[in-house]
């Protein structure tokens, strides 16, 4: 059973900040202390390098590398454990998959098809891809909400060009869950291959990779209660395998030769060169552990739960704007009326209230929502209805001379 005062037990962040109501994991999530432990343990009494070390502790935390891949695999019902690459964030998983899947795969005249609601990391990559190789950034069109018109994307492919879908699974901003599953068997159709970026999804949502049939899922254990350093790479193996590393250096290579060939270790640690965030993947492997005693399931619905119950209190207000009013996977992004975003945000700081404000890193999302500023509160498994209430009190009695008054 979900029990959030139990759960809140567990966030040493909350017993030791008891006048602050985070509402920002959308950006990064606290910490269990099953996994603050597992840091401290390899600091404390296994710190050493994996995969070159000739001693018992080297061996062990090798193998609980080595192990953390196939709590992943679990986790996300991959085919086998070499499917799961570790990077250093989302950002570079998504970094990987697109400079060198168009290095690769992508000639002059071919089609990226992407969104305005994309965050950077998920867009930027492409953009530099597709100047390189000379390919053409298509927008799937959106509703007036910002969900994926589906007639309208399938529409897209109608030419044969997109080559490659680059979408979110959900929104960073507007926290819609996007019909992942159906929009692969679309791109499919049109032999094209879906990557995804998963960095607000996969901490919020059940994720199956073989049912959803992506072809890549990028994300980050920092926003699913694991430590910051380490992101995820999931790729089917066959794609995953084709792909050049980014990074080059030790640990990726079985030889080199003076000539400059480099003979590359198999799929996935020909993309792990150099020393990895060791004490992140195995803090990986406790949050992991931590989400799957939750129950991805009970994340998901309490994350819903949270979400409705804050913009049925917001939308009884008269001073709120809300831009997402069907989010469902824990963020809802407005505005108070008249009341520049950060002023607002700056206010609810001095009120113990910590939420993220601005462009949230989408900066073309204005094209749908109307507006490049927004105040985004986002919740996860440790926040409270009771949060929500005395947050909604505050933004209830917010005014343009509280905020000026907040910062003078
Ligand atoms: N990508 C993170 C966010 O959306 C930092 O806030």
């Amino acid at each position: 059973m979900f029990d959030v005062e139990k759960i809140r037990n567990d966030f040493p962040m909350i017993r030791n900040n008891p006048d602050l109501i985070y509402f920002d994991s959308a950006a990064t999530s606290f910490k269990p202390q099953p996994v603050i432990d597992e840091v401290i343990r390899f600091y404390e009494t296994r710190t050493c390098n994996i995969h070159r070390g000739d001693y018992d502790i080297s061996f062990a935390v090798s193998k609980e590398y080595d192990d953390t891949r196939e709590t992943v695999r679990r986790f996300l019902n991959a085919q086998r454990k070499e499917e799961i690459v570790f990077s250093n964030g989302a950002t570079s998983s998504l970094n990987i998959v697109a400079i060198n899947f168009a290095k690769k795969f992508l000639k002059k005249g071919d089609v990226i098809l992407t969104s305005l609601i994309e965050h950077a990391s998920d867009i930027l990559p492409w953009f530099v891809a597709a100047k390189e190789v000379g390919c053409e950034i298509r927008y799937t069109p959106l509703d007036e909400k910002g969900m994926i018109d589906l007639i309208g994307y399938e529409e897209c492919f109608k030419d044969n060009r997109v080559k490659v879908v680059a979408l979110p699974y959900v929104s960073n901003v507007l926290g819609y869950i996007y019909p992942l599953k159906e929009l692969t068997r679309i791109a499919h159709k049109y032999n094209a291959i879906i990557s995804v970026d998963g960095a607000q999804g996969v901490p919020h949502l059940k994720v199956d990779v073989k049912d959803l049939d992506v072809d890549f899922l990028s994300f980050s254990s920092h926003k699913m209660l694991g430590p910051g350093g380490v992101g995820i790479l999931y790729g089917k193996y066959e794609l995953l395998d084709q792909l050049d590393p980014v990074f080059y250096g030790g640990g990726s290579n079985a030889r080199f030769y003076n000539d400059g060939s480099i003979i590359l270790k198999e799929t996935p640690e020909k993309f792990e060169a150099g020393t990895p965030c060791i004490e992140g993947v195995l803090g990986l492997n406790r949050a992991v552990e931590y989400l799957e005693k939750v129950g991805m399931d009970n994340v998901a619905s309490y994350g819903k739960e949270l979400t409705e119950y804050f913009i049925s209190k917001l939308e009884k207000l008269d001073n709120v704007e809300i831009y997402n009013s069907a989010s469902e996977a824990g963020i809802v992004t407005f505005n108070l009326k008249g009341i520049f975003s950060q002023d607002a945000s700056g206010y609810f700081n001095k009120q113990g209230i910590a939420v993220r404000s601005g462009n949230h890193c989408a900066k073309l999302l204005f094209n749908i929502i109307g507006v490049t500023e927004t105040i985004r509160a986002s919740f996860y498994i440790y926040n409270t209805k009771e949060e929500i209430d005395r947050f909604v009190d505050v933004i209830k009695d917010t005014t343009i001379e509280k905020c000026v008054d907040s910062i003078l």
